[in-house]
């Protein structure tokens, strides 16, 4: 998988990138991300990524010319599935979404900033709107990792044992049991008994009692998706 990221501020995405699970999936050849500056399309002598939105509102707005430039380069490279736009105002984000990207070949993140991007850029360009959170961030950047990081794992090979992957939690609608390691005892705190029983058919049982309970009580509402 390839997935390209345009952004006007790439130093935000270093240290995610440069980690962990994405650095050796990307090492390994499963996928490959690769960060846009924007600034770097800009025709104009400043090179401007920004400009005053008409009709005089406060705040800069991203201008169209510089991403349509690196948009065509790209398109002119390779066929992309999706062309996503980060927002707040965008579809939420969920295991869902993450696990149909992950199935797509080449995708586009396009990250916001400032007061929004120049409105035809929505319109012409982008073929999906993706939000993390009904929160407002700085700019798309972090919001891409989020969406990078949770598609990557997914991939075949990106992580090691790849069923832990698939016994995450919202993987089923359903929060995770909860896990436990040495020691079997600490400070008078023990793990429940049937982690320790070797009784595989019967930790399974207790290990989805417990998904159903915790997410009966935490998120109920996964419960009504579970057919989704
Ligand atoms: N850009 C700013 N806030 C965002 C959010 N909540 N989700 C995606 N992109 C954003």
């Amino acid at each position: 998988m390839r997935i390209d990221i345009l952004t006007v501020l790439p130093e935000l995405l270093d240290s995610p990138f440069g980690h962990s699970i994405i650095k050796r999936a990307q090492a390994k050849g499963v996928v490959d991300v690769c960060v846009h500056n924007i600034r770097d399309y800009a025709t104009d002598k400043h090179r401007r990524v920004d400009d005053y939105s008409f009709g005089g509102d406060a705040g800069m707005v991203l201008k169209i010319d510089p991403i349509f430039a690196l948009m065509e380069k790209l398109k002119a490279e390779r066929t992309y599935d999706d062309v996503i736009f980060l927002t707040p105002d965008g579809e939420r984000y969920n295991q869902r979404i993450a696990n149909q990207l992950s199935l797509q070949k080449n995708i586009i993140l396009l990250c916001g900033h400032y007061k929004g991007v120049d409105h035809r850029v929505r319109e012409r360009l982008i073929t999906r709107e993706l939000s993390v959170g009904d929160y407002v961030l700085t700019g798309g950047e972090l919001a891409a990792a989020v969406v990078v990081d949770s598609v990557v794992r997914l991939l075949p090979d990106a992580i090691s044992n790849e069923t832990s992957a698939l016994s995450d939690s919202f993987q089923d609608n359903l929060l995770s049991a909860p896990v436990y390691t040495r020691p079997a005892e600490f400070n008078g705190w023990k793990v429940p008994e049937v982690l320790l029983s070797g009784n595989f058919r019967e930790i399974a049982k207790w290990q989805e009692e417990q998904a159903l309970e915790r997410t009966a009580r935490l998120r109920p509402d996964l419960l009504d998706r579970r057919c989704e």
